[in-house]
């Protein structure tokens, strides 16, 4: 985006009608009933965040030492709770000891390995076995010289042990800082260094679609890599604790790496929970955004787990008879605040599954859904996308009638993905939360409450309790209803990034220059007449085309509407008559062939459903679309590809975008 060009705000086309309003069983039994409930309390919580805040956090959290203050907040930096003392590991496992909820399933995993047609593997930890886990790992970390405020890298498939190795650095007051399993050594490297660890806690290999991911190995190259002066990158590492898990050989270094299973068996589980200060670090996690290094981003104490607890609570309703599926990676935030620290503070069954969704077969997540009577399913777009194109036969094979909410987050939900979602996995009575947030706002933002919001496909609805968000223009100021703008978040909140690790510049530079005094979420928006909030794409790839400014979202949903599309991705070139000229990469449904007849006819269907402005100059086809390892789709890697040499000549052959995303697979 030129910042130079005169203030245009962001031109919204898409007309999206439907709305599914709550069914009246879920919202008689939902924990918010009715809309003038919600009003009601959103209105408190905006107009006297502190009496809002301190109940909650009173009521929500146990305490060591009751907090005195709930907040103090000197832009840009908060504190939540001040003067408060309680451990974030006691209020996920302590705390259930001796209520009924202690011989509940705390976490139910299953093993990717599994012959097509069968199960995997299958592991339940009761909430009183997780506790004795923690507690001995917890003795394990001290043992190895683990002291208050350490940073731990966290480099392990998606087990238990994975979970267990969290909630015992916040036992023990350790920051942890877990890298997503995918990342390569460099990466670990990188990390390690940014944040200097103390050690690393990782397995021999992890399972993912049948091969073995050799995390060990990755974990000894990177402690052997090297800096610009030729010093180690990683030299701040004292020791490597090794799970065994995939049963591969790996190398120890004496004096340097031990078996979790040895040390485990050193000592004994009795481990009182630290007292730490509400605004004590939680964790660190790195997120690389659109440019540059990744971003160190600091999570507190009492404010995150607040936010984690009552966003699990509210947004997905969450009962004590639910089993609570999130399919994220614990190495993403929402793996985080909703496989881990969310359900356990709620006293909630959570599952894990360790491995990918078409593994051995595309039916697996279908598979687990009826195997456990999953109620609650959270999982992506990208997801939901790739099941619609493989296809309904999968989910039709399976008894999904558990299922009673349905969520989606990471990426703009297409309508037609939604519907989809609605239909053929919801069986069009589950209600969809559609939520937005973000690495750096720790938990959910703005979301439907499945019992009360009436919801639209592709939008993510209303804000949730104390969140102030407003579209604004290129000054700052708000833009009238039905017109895109930049989203800003007005006030504080408990669960806000506490900063970026070792760079305040970067931290006030990036969230807090950009419109004075508030949150700049780098998300471009639309509210609607109804107040909803439609996310329409980065900012930064927002596209220019003659004065008009135009997010990514609405022309991908555009495009994904037509039967044919499985997956689209619209970026813009420069060009000397509109200023940027509008390029889509479109991937097509199995079995649908591309030609130069389907690029009018996809252009046409742009220009049908959303206007002759945003018809496509280019429309190009390909085989996958490049992504991060979370999933989303990698624009400025298409920006360039867009503007530069055409990779293959011919304009109707597939781009190869595979070694193209190994290049950049880091991202
Ligand atoms: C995007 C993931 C539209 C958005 C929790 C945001 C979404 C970024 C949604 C954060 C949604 C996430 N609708 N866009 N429901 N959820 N996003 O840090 O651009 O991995 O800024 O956190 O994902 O991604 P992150």
């Amino acid at each position: 985006m030129d910042k130079k060009k005169p203030v245009t705000n962001i031109t919204s086309m898409l007309t999206e009608t439907r709305v599914f309003p709550p069914a009246k069983e879920f919202s008689k039994q939902a924990h918010v009933k009715s809309m003038a409930e919600y009003k009601k309390l959103y209105n408190e919580s905006i107009k006297s965040p502190e009496k809002f805040w301190g109940k909650q956090g009173k009521n929500e959290l146990a305490w060591f030492k009751p907090f005195s203050k709930v907040m103090q907040w000197k832009a840009p930096n908060a504190k939540w709770f001040l003067g408060g003392k309680l451990n974030v590991s006691y209020n996920c496992l302590d705390k259930w000891l001796n209520t009924p909820t202690a011989n509940k399933a705390a976490l139910i995993w299953e093993g990717e390995p599994a012959a097509p047609g069968k199960v995997g593997e299958e592991r339940t930890l009761t909430y009183k076995q997780l506790h004795h886990e923690v507690c001995l790992f917890a003795n394990v970390l001290k043992r190895n010289g683990i002291k208050k405020g350490d940073r731990i890298i966290i480099y392990l498939p998606m087990v238990p042990e994975a979970a267990i190795a969290m909630l015992a650095c916040s036992r023990v007051g350790a920051i942890h800082s877990v890298v997503f399993g995918g990342f390569s050594a460099q990466s670990v490297a990188d990390r390690i260094q940014d944040c200097q660890a103390k050690m690393v806690i990782t397995s021999d290999g992890g399972f993912r679609r049948g091969a073995v991911v050799p995390l060990k190995k990755n974990v000894d190259d990177a402690l052997m890599i090297e800096d610009a002066n030729n010093g180690l990158l990683a030299k701040t590492i004292e020791r490597v604790v090794v799970l065994k898990r995939s049963g591969n050989e790996v190398q120890m270094h004496t004096g340097r790496d031990i078996w979790w299973h040895e040390e485990v068996s050193l000592v004994d589980a009795h481990c009182p929970a630290e007292k730490m200060d509400s605004e004590a670090p939680l964790f660190i996690l790195y997120t690389s955004g659109s440019t540059g290094k990744p971003k160190g981003i600091l999570h507190s104490t009492a404010g995150y787990l607040l936010g984690a607890k009552i966003t699990t609570k509210y947004v997905f309703d969450i009962k004590d008879t639910d089993v609570y599926w999130c399919t994220a990676d614990i190495g993403w935030v929402t793996g985080h605040s909703y496989v881990v620290y969310g359900p356990l503070a709620n006293g909630a069954t959570s599952l894990m599954y360790e491995g990918a969704p078409n593994w051995p077969e595309p039916d697996r997540f279908w598979r687990i859904v009826a195997k456990y009577g999953v109620t609650v399913l959270y999982t992506a777009p990208t997801a939901i996308r790739a099941f619609m194109k493989w296809g309904t036969e999968w989910p039709k094979k399976h008894d999904l009638s558990s299922l009673r909410l349905l969520g989606s987050v990471g990426e703009p939900i297409n309508p037609e993905a939604w519907m989809w979602y609605h239909e053929f996995i919801g069986g069009k009575r589950c209600p969809i939360v559609d939520t937005w947030w973000q690495t750096e706002t720790g938990n959910i933002m703005i979301t439907p409450l499945p019992g009360v919001t009436p919801t639209k496909p592709g939008s993510a609805t209303l804000p949730f309790f104390g969140i102030l968000p407003e579209v604004v223009d290129d000054n700052g100021k708000p833009v009238p209803k039905g017109s895109g703008g930049k989203l800003v978040i007005r006030k504080p909140w408990p669960s806000m990034l506490r900063g970026i690790w070792g760079d305040p510049k970067r931290f006030v530079e990036t969230y807090w220059s950009e419109v004075k005094g508030s949150y700049f979420t780098g998300d471009g928006v639309r509210q609607d007449k109804d107040g909803y909030f439609w996310i329409v794409g980065r900012i930064d790839d927002v596209l220019n085309v003659a004065g008009h400014r135009i997010g990514t979202a609405e022309v991908e949903s555009a495009l994904v509407s037509n039967p044919k599309v499985a997956e689209a991705a619209v970026v813009g070139r420069p060009d000397e008559l509109k200023g940027q000229a509008m390029v889509v990469f479109v991937t097509l449904k199995t079995g649908v062939k591309a030609s130069e007849q389907l690029k009018t006819e996809l252009r046409n269907h742009v220009g049908k459903e959303i206007g002759a402005v945003a018809k496509p100059d280019d429309v190009r086809f390909a085989e996958a679309l490049p992504k991060t390892r979370s999933g989303k789709i990698m624009r400025r890697l298409l920006k360039q590809i867009a503007s530069g040499v055409d990779i293959k000549g011919d304009t109707t052959t597939l781009e190869d975008f595979s070694v193209l995303a190994k290049l950049t697979s880091d991202e």
